[in-house]
């Protein structure tokens, strides 16, 4: 018996493996748990995982807080968090895994439930439960609430208030317990400050996330060509990502040539590149579910214009204004509704007055109506991760500086964007230093190699 539990726990543990996305240390995912239970005021905090991907027309991609706080990349899971004061002084975490349904591994793999020998330790988590055991979990501290009957807005209970699963939850809850639950209040926002500063770990998988998306704008250096569709340059991207370890594009590659480089999100991909044209790639990818986001503005033929030229160093300029600008723990994004803002730590402002200070459209007019969004954002987990702009850059921040001239009357758009991080030092670090910058480095680059 022990024989064939064990045999069985080795084809589990191996098809998991085979699996796995690289992880930060289990003991890290722990930490997090514990930090998000002293955020949660003495209550409870009930996460769902991710469902799975409709059709099989997309891969299955984890809740991003839910990965955050279990690194657990499976649907129909649950996690529950519980304060010390929510259960008799003692800090309690669950997590609830689905029943395996063989029928549906036939098509999915083998999955991992909470009967299987070993479920527990290979969770990482203190605790796992079948899911249908979470209805009277969650009873049980709700009841327990002593709130409850006396001041029914004080609810006990955090969830991520934007799944569809909380609220059949909180629906089937009230229901039980026969009257009106007190609203749960959203955890989003408390574990988005935990996202906020990444760990040694989280930094060195955003630095492979870099790698790859670094490899795939090298092999763009030499493939762009007049003649070419922007769609065989965004396959070419997927192909050179996933050679180089990731999963997916961290969000849609864009490759805007000619008039479509000042279309800022432009994802149909369709054109022909023409000879003259610029052309905007901003691509990278995911890479254990930690992204990048880089931009790169090509001369189509490998040269740039004079005025194309002029364009590109005036955005470089930008970047470098602001790079220069970067003071740990004063700098703060900003952003386009702070444009007033005439504060020197305020990066985006810094970036924009670059911009309306150097070169004029062909009205004579100054170029900063054309920097039409914000200088850049937080990446981890999401591209577009989770923080709150407010607040200044830390140790362990990381963010994109992604200055643009978008000028449809001559056809040019031009974004140069990097993903930089705070170190321990407070020094701003680049994670695409060794990518060109420079229109120089960009032309050198594009000769072709014989
Ligand atoms: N790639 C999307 C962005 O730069 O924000
Ligand atoms: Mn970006
Ligand atoms: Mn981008």
């Amino acid at each position: 018996m022990r024989r064939t539990l064990a045999a069985l726990f080795v084809v589990f543990a191996s098809s998991l493996t085979a699996l796995a996305l690289e992880s930060v240390p289990t003991g890290e995912y722990h930490a997090r748990r514990v930090a998000l239970s002293a955020q949660l005021n003495g209550g409870a905090a009930l996460i769902f995982a991710a469902d799975e991907a409709a059709l099989d027309f997309d891969p299955y991609r984890q809740d991003e807080d839910f990965y955050y706080l279990t690194g657990w990349n499976e649907p129909g899971a649950a996690l529950v968090i519980e304060a010390p004061a929510a259960n008799n002084g003692k800090y309690r975490e669950i997590l609830f895994l689905p029943t395996r349904n063989l029928r549906l591994e036939k098509y999915t793999g083998i999955k991992l439930d909470a009967a299987t020998p070993g479920a527990t330790q290979r969770a990482g988590v203190d605790e796992v439960r079948p899911i249908t055991e979470l209805p009277a979990e969650l009873d049980r501290i709700t009841v327990g609430d002593s709130t409850h009957n006396l001041n029914p807005t004080a609810a006990r209970l955090y969830a991520a208030l934007d799944e569809p699963h909380t609220t059949a939850a909180l629906d089937m809850l009230s229901a039980s317990l026969g009257s009106h639950l007190p609203p749960a209040k959203d955890v989003r926002p408390l574990v988005m400050q935990l996202r906020m500063t990444k760990s040694p770990a989280e930094l060195a998988l955003l630095r492979k996330a870099g790698d790859a998306s670094i490899a795939t704008h090298r092999a763009l250096f030499q493939a762009i060509k007049p003649g070419l569709s922007e769609r065989s340059i965004s396959g070419l991207i997927d192909y050179k990502l996933k050679e180089n370890g990731c999963e997916r594009p961290s969000y849609a590659s864009i490759v805007g040539s000619g008039p479509n480089s000042t279309t800022l999100h432009y994802s149909a991909n369709s054109r022909t590149m023409q000879d003259g044209d610029l052309v905007v790639i901003d691509a990278a990818g995911e890479y254990s579910m930690y992204a990048s986001d880089i931009t790169r503005t090509y001369p189509v033929n490998g040269h740039f214009t004079p005025r194309q030229r002029e364009i590109y160093d005036i955005v470089l300029g930008a970047q470098n204004a602001a790079r220069k600008a970067f003071v740990a723990g004063k700098s703060y994004m900003g952003g386009t509704l702070m444009r007033e803002r005439n504060d020197p730590h305020n990066l985006d402002k810094v970036a924009f007055d670059y911009i309306n200070s150097h070169g004029k459209d062909l009205h004579g007019e100054p170029l900063g109506k054309y920097f039409i969004h914000g200088l850049g954002h937080s990446v981890g987990i999401g591209v577009h991760d989770p923080y709150d702009y407010s607040k200044p850059f830390l140790p362990g921040s990381v963010f994109t500086i992604e200055p643009g001239i978008y000028i449809p009357e001559e056809g040019i758009g031009v974004r140069i964007e990097d993903v930089v991080y705070v170190d321990a030092n407070g020094k701003l670090i680049d994670f695409q230093d060794s990518l060109p910058h420079t229109a120089d480095e960009v032309e050198t680059a594009m000769k072709p190699v014989h």
